[in-house]
């Protein structure tokens, strides 16, 4: 029949894939769906791999919540992306708030990196290496790794990354640069600075965080990631896409809003031949982030709470 997964690769891409995350793999209504490989080919922890579950104090590795993301991928043959590395966010306050010097930063960097990534050798399609570190308007985030180190934190990243899972693939990942802009430009920027310093980065990750009705427009979508293929990435991804609704409750015409923005973001996928996949932060209402990010908004799936499909599913599973 006709599902996500099963239509994207049909359609020449490597997957259709979900976020998942660990408090959910209770609901078995929820793991049947996610863990059936024709609907979803590829799942990524939604916070096990981050800095605070990996290392919460220095030198102290815990891979409990991430190895049971990656553990569940593996059993039911789905890619596994893995993130992330270096985020100014959820970044345990020994790290935001240390004192260090170019070297002992490098060093922390270099020691949380190689034993994550060296963990996950072997597991991971691809890293988002470095997560968010531009500012809106383009400029480099005045977070620890930049205010120490400038913006050679970047290079410093993916050389650390590199080195511990030559096998997956490196991306910089993140929101507000689907489309043209000033972000967009900086992250242009970002690929030329990790390839100038001889480091490797194979892709860009777009997030995709967009609000229903206010998504760029398909050659937006397309310029932008043609200028990443230009700048020297291999591969391009929608990493964490959900289109929210900015005021709840959503109405009938809304739905078909979202339904067409998400089939916007498709069809630009499937334009772009270095589009490889689509991940969806979560699949269903009933367990997105945005209700808590963002009070009051939300509904940004492709299912209800009620884990049915929604007229934005059927959307995309007619584009692909
Ligand atoms: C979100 C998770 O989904 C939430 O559970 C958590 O409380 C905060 O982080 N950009 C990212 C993701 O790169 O890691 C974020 O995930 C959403 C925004």
């Amino acid at each position: 029949s006709a599902q996500l997964n099963k239509l994207a690769k049909a359609a020449g891409k490597l997957y259709f894939g979900s976020a998942t995350d660990n408090g959910e793999l209770t609901d078995t209504a929820y793991v049947n769906i996610l863990k059936n490989t024709d609907e979803f080919g590829q799942i990524t922890p939604g916070n096990g791999q981050k800095w605070q579950y990996t290392e919460p104090s220095q030198g102290q590795f815990s891979y409990t919540s991430g190895d049971q993301i990656a553990d569940l991928a593996a059993t039911n043959g789905q890619l596994l992306r893995c993130h992330t590395l270096v985020w100014y966010s959820q970044l345990p306050s020994w790290v935001s708030s240390g004192t260090w010097t170019a070297d002992t930063l490098t060093s922390v960097i270099n020691t949380h990196i190689s034993n994550v990534v060296g963990h996950y050798k072997g597991k991971c399609y691809a890293w988002d290496v470095v997560n968010e570190g531009l500012n809106d308007d383009g400029t480099y985030r005045a977070n620890v790794f930049y205010n120490v180190l400038g913006d050679s934190y970047f290079a410093l990243a993916f050389k650390a990354a590199a080195a511990a899972d030559p096998a997956a693939k490196l991306y910089y990942n993140d929101y507000n640069i689907e489309g043209t802009g000033a972000k967009q430009a900086s992250v242009v920027k970002i690929i030329g600075l990790v390839k100038n310093a001889g480091a490797k980065i194979n892709g860009i990750g777009m997030q995709g965080h967009l609000i229903v009705g206010s998504a760029p427009s398909q050659s937006s979508l397309q310029s932008a990631m043609e200028s990443y293929v230009a700048a020297g990435v291999t591969e391009v991804a929608y990493t964490e896409l959900d289109i929210r609704f900015s005021s709840l409750p959503s109405t009938a015409s809304g739905l078909a809003q979202q339904a067409t923005d998400y089939a916007t973001v498709t069809k630009a996928c499937l334009a772009e031949k270095a589009c490889i996949g689509i991940t969806i932060w979560d699949y269903t209402d009933k367990y997105s982030w945005i209700p808590n990010t963002f009070p009051g908004q939300g509904d940004a799936l492709l299912y209800d709470a009620n884990l049915s499909k929604k007229p934005a599913w059927t959307a995309v599973s007619s584009v692909l």
